[in-house]
């Protein structure tokens, strides 16, 4: 499958089967996390895998945007890790990049296996870093979840609201 079939076929599940995740496909999943660049190659990344019934109820307490996955992960940046452009006289913070590319490529992997996962926001990452108990200098930037969809899962209607190319390119 080229990367733009790849592509096509990605979807946000939000209805899953109680078909499990097998070990050895979190592990590819978690693998190609580890292959994605970052910046100044710091890898300020961590990932948190929540799989037993007991945490995965409790985050789903936290937040419905985990909705009935299997498997979930908490995408976290070391804020005392992260590159920072400060010799560039910029205040930017490589913290989320690092952790979208990250999940971007897990997404992709999970995508290649046939396991279908959304990206969550939606949550309020203090909250569910306490409740976890994370470091204090791990930044909560996103959720992966994942696993099969229900047999009548469908892609919501804003799948296929795309962009349209002219909106979206502009050559300067
Ligand atoms: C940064 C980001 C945050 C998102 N947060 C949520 C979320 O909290 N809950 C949710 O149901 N979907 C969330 N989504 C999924 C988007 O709604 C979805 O990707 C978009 O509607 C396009 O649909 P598709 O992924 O099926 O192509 C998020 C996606 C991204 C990239």
């Amino acid at each position: 499958m080229s990367f733009y079939e790849l592509a096509e076929k990605r979807y946000s599940t939000r209805k899953f089967s109680d078909r499990p995740v097998s070990q050895e496909q979190l592990e590819m999943v978690l693998e190609a996390g580890r292959l994605a660049p970052t910046a100044a190659n710091l890898y300020p990344v961590r990932i948190f895998v929540i799989k037993s019934e007991e945490n995965l109820e409790k985050i789903r307490s936290l937040t419905k945007n985990v909705f009935n996955a299997p498997v979930v992960l908490l995408v976290c940046h070391d804020r005392d890790k992260s590159w920072k452009a400060t010799n560039f006289n910029d205040d930017f913070d490589s913290g989320v990049m690092d952790a979208s590319i990250v999940t971007t490529f897990m997404m992709m992997e999970a995508t290649d296996l046939s396991i279908n996962s959304l990206w969550a926001r939606g949550f309020n990452s203090e909250e569910i870093a306490r409740a976890f108990d994370l470091p204090s200098n791990y930044v909560l930037d996103d959720i992966l979840i994942l696993g099969y969809p229900a047999e009548d899962d469908q892609p919501s209607p804003m799948h296929s609201q795309i962009i349209e190319f002219n909106h979206f390119i502009t050559e300067i």
